[in-house]
């Protein structure tokens, strides 16, 4: 479920017409006090301007999405036009603003963020590039955004790392995302990180990977814990802290329960009714070596590093969901959202029957 102070409040003002309250004024160190008007939706004016870098992304569309309903003018850094073309209706004329950069030209990040309240930086890959390895990507990119922004006194810096961000993990991008969160607290000590579990969504990696490549998800024996995350439940989370920073703190956003690969695999089948998926549980050695075959393609395949996440239990840290006003959601509530698609047209309309959880998977309080 989703709550959005903001939100409530602007209904709240909607309905007592012309009142404005202490809660319309937001003040943040260093910067001018932003004002919001207006009724909620897209007309809105929330006051706030605000860069998201990574806009283009899964969780980047679905904030842009968010700022822009709330009233915020966005600051849209991109690399290809294509994928930035469906930020513009996200809001009002002129709240969205695309503009072209380069993560490693600092004149075009320095004119992205330059009139900005709040900075946002999703950029992350999990496999790497010919043009950008996984400390690139990740870690070297957001130490970049984090000094301009240090420079030109951003009072509000998010900087969106991962629940399992380890430097002592077996995984190079695990490792890359913990490096990322000490670059940025090195060159901006307020700036707040978040971290999200997996996410799950219409785009998703991970229900759309399950329906398609069950094999890759049978890897140990499907016996891996993952705290699967709503999307939409932490670009909510993003959009409450433009108007509530929460600055120098580490944030955890890990979905409500704690399930194993095993479950997802059954509550995809169950779902989408197809039958369970009678591929062979794949020794890591093999696993590990057809994805090194793998990389000699152009498109993006499933990496030797991802082969060694599939064994990495999602960390077990409590969630801090209450810090930033949202209530997560349970995947089973969105799964047929999701995974309909994957059924047949026999089977389109069926009732949802989902797979009894095992004891062994437990349902946590975040
Ligand atoms: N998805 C998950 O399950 C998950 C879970 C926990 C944390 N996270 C983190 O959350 C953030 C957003 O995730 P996501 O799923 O939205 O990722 P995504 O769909 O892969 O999007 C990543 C974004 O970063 C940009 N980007 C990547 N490499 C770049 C580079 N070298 N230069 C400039 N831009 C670059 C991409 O731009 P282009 O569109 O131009 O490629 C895209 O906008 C990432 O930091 C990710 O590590 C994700």
């Amino acid at each position: 479920m989703l709550t959005s102070a903001p939100t409530m409040l602007r209904v709240q003002r909607t309905i007592l017409v012309g009142k404005r309250a202490y809660h319309d004024l937001v003040t943040l160190p260093g910067s001018k006090p932003v004002i919001s008007s207006g009724p909620p939706g897209y007309s809105a004016v929330s006051g706030h301007r605000v860069t998201v870098f990574g806009c283009t992304g899964f969780l980047g569309r679905y904030l842009v999405s968010k700022l822009g309903k709330m009233g915020t003018q966005v600051i849209a850094p991109y690399r290809d036009e294509d994928e930035a073309r469906v930020l513009k209706p996200m809001g009002d004329l002129g709240q969205i603003v695309r503009m072209e950069f380069d993560v490693r030209d600092e004149q075009t990040i320095a004119e992205a963020i330059r009139h900005s309240d709040t900075v946002y930086n999703l950029i992350g890959r999990n496999y790497e590039t010919k043009n950008f390895d996984l400390r690139a990507a990740n870690a070297l990119s957001a130490e970049r955004i984090a000094k301009i922004a240090a420079e030109y006194g951003v009072p509000n810096f998010i900087q969106v790392s991962h629940l399992s961000a380890s430097k002592s993990s077996p995984s190079k991008f695990y490792q890359a995302k913990a490096e990322a969160e000490e670059r940025v607290k090195a060159v901006l000590p307020t700036a707040t990180i978040i971290r999200p579990g997996p996410m799950y969504g219409y785009e998703d990696k991970l229900l759309n990977n399950i329906a398609g490549w069950p094999i890759w998800w049978k890897l140990n024996h499907a016996q891996t814990k993952i705290r699967p995350v709503h999307v939409l439940d932490v670009a909510q989370a993003l959009a409450n802290l433009m108007s509530r920073p929460v600055p120098s703190k580490t944030l955890n956003l890990p979905g409500p329960s704690t399930l194993s690969y095993e479950y997802l695999l059954d509550l995809v089948s169950s779902v989408t009714l197809q039958p369970p998926s009678r591929a062979p549980v794949l020794p890591r050695s093999v696993a590990t070596l057809i994805a090194r075959l793998g990389q000699n393609v152009w498109w993006p395949t499933l990496s030797p590093d991802e082969v060694t996440r599939r064994y990495i239990d999602d960390a077990d840290l409590p969630g801090d969901w209450d810090v930033v006003g949202v209530e997560p959601s349970e995947i089973e509530t969105h799964a047929i959202t999701y995974l309909r698609r994957y059924r047949s047209a026999e089977n389109y309309v069926r009732p949802v029957i989902f797979p009894p959880r095992p004891s062994a998977v437990v349902a946590e309080e975040y």
